[in-house]
């Protein structure tokens, strides 16, 4: 029986219901891991996999060079550990969330290469050193892509050029050689020059024997999201197992938003027509991961946030209500969260 009104820790588990086939997760912070909250008994039903919303950027662990802060990674690695949860590692080089000093030189010009790359080993190895064994899955460059395609022209790239790329994963693996390590990016499923770009970096890499573990698919979608593109692109991308069959694809970030993303719509309320739609689109979509894991290629899928109340779509691009995760407001499982789970159990006929 579906009970419309369970809430996330009495529902049945998403985890439980496809672990046999890939592992699922959410975006979590620090203060959901409170043992008596209700976040963490959400999280300890549903999910065997997070990551840190914020928390593990680099802005936050070496807020200045040499000052690493270490005390909420600490805990969110010990909370894995007691639980059995496995932890992701968001995220080791990015545009975003990453102080300024790392690329400042001497007397206000930029800094050199030689020492941005080498500020960039020493928070790598720092890093992912410290939680060897602990962290299954680095998201070691994140969003480094254009979404025209190409590199994106961030600092680390004006300054850096393309090496910062292979050097990052190089430092990783050199830190943690166990640990997967993945190139994570956004658009990926709806721009072809993108997804063209992922895959011929990515073999680039793998040619010169970079140790690229896989490619994380952030999947922040909307209803509007083509899901035909959609599968065209991951499947280009899933090619890449052709050169080297260890590599995975992980969904890193999903949402789905019932905005589209130059909407300038005030909030809009939960009619049956959008629920409707969010049913047909998760649907789709969990339908296709389940083909991605049967076939070897997919195996872990991770939420962006716990529930509705909590998301950042509801305050990007602008301020207003959204909808895009299986959890609502209150913590109540919607619909879509049955019509998800009842694929775990039905792939063959689907
Ligand atoms: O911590 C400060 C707080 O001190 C201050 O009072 C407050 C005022 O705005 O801001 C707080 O920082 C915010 C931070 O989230 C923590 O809540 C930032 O303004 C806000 O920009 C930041 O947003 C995060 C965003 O990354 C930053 O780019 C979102 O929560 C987080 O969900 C989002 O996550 C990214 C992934 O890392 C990469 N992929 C895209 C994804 C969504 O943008």
């Amino acid at each position: 029986m579906n009970d419309p009104n369970a809430l996330a820790w009495d529902a049945p588990s998403l985890a439980e219901a496809f672990g046999a086939r890939f592992r699922v997760g959410a975006a979590v912070n620090t203060w959901n891991l409170d043992p008596e909250s209700p976040a963490c008994a959400a999280i300890l039903r549903q999910f065997h996999i997070l990551t840190l919303e914020n928390e593990s950027k680099p802005i936050n662990l070496q807020p200045e060079e040499g000052h690493f802060v270490f005390e909420k990674f600490d805990r969110f690695a010990a909370f894995g550990q007691a639980n059995g949860i496995a932890l992701r590692g968001h995220t080791l080089v990015w545009h975003g969330q990453v102080p300024m000093w790392f690329f400042e030189g001497e007397n206000g010009a930029p800094a050199t290469k030689d020492q941005l790359l080498s500020r960039m080993r020493t928070h790598i190895s720092t890093v992912v050193s410290r939680y060897r064994g602990k962290i299954a899955t680095w998201d070691v460059l994140n969003e480094v892509l254009r979404d025209e395609g190409g590199l994106r022209e961030s600092r680390w790239y004006k300054i850096a050029g393309r090496d910062y790329i292979p050097e990052a994963f190089l430092a990783a693996h050199e830190a943690d050689p166990d640990a997967r390590l993945l190139i994570n990016d956004y658009n990926l499923e709806s721009s072809e020059a993108k997804a063209d770009t992922m895959v011929s970096l990515v073999e680039g890499l793998l040619r010169e024997g970079i140790p690229v573990g896989g490619v994380g698919l952030q999947m922040h979608l909307s209803l509007y999201t083509d899901l035909e593109l959609l599968k065209k692109n991951v499947r280009k991308i899933a090619a890449l197992r052709k050169l080297d069959s260890a590599l995975r694809l992980e969904v890193t970030e999903l949402d789905v938003s019932c905005y589209r993303f130059d909407d300038t719509a005030e909030d809009l309320d939960w009619t049956p027509a959008l629920e409707e739609a969010f049913r047909t689109k998760y649907t789709e979509l969990f339908r296709f991961y389940t083909e991605l894991a049967d076939e070897g290629t997919l195996d872990t899928v991770v939420f962006w946030g716990l529930s509705d109340a909590v998301s950042w779509l509801n305050g990007f691009p602008r301020r207003h209500k959204n909808y895009p995760l299986l959890i609502g407001r209150g913590w109540r499982v919607k619909p879509a969260f049955y019509d998800v789970l009842a694929l775990a159990g039905n792939t063959e006929e689907a």
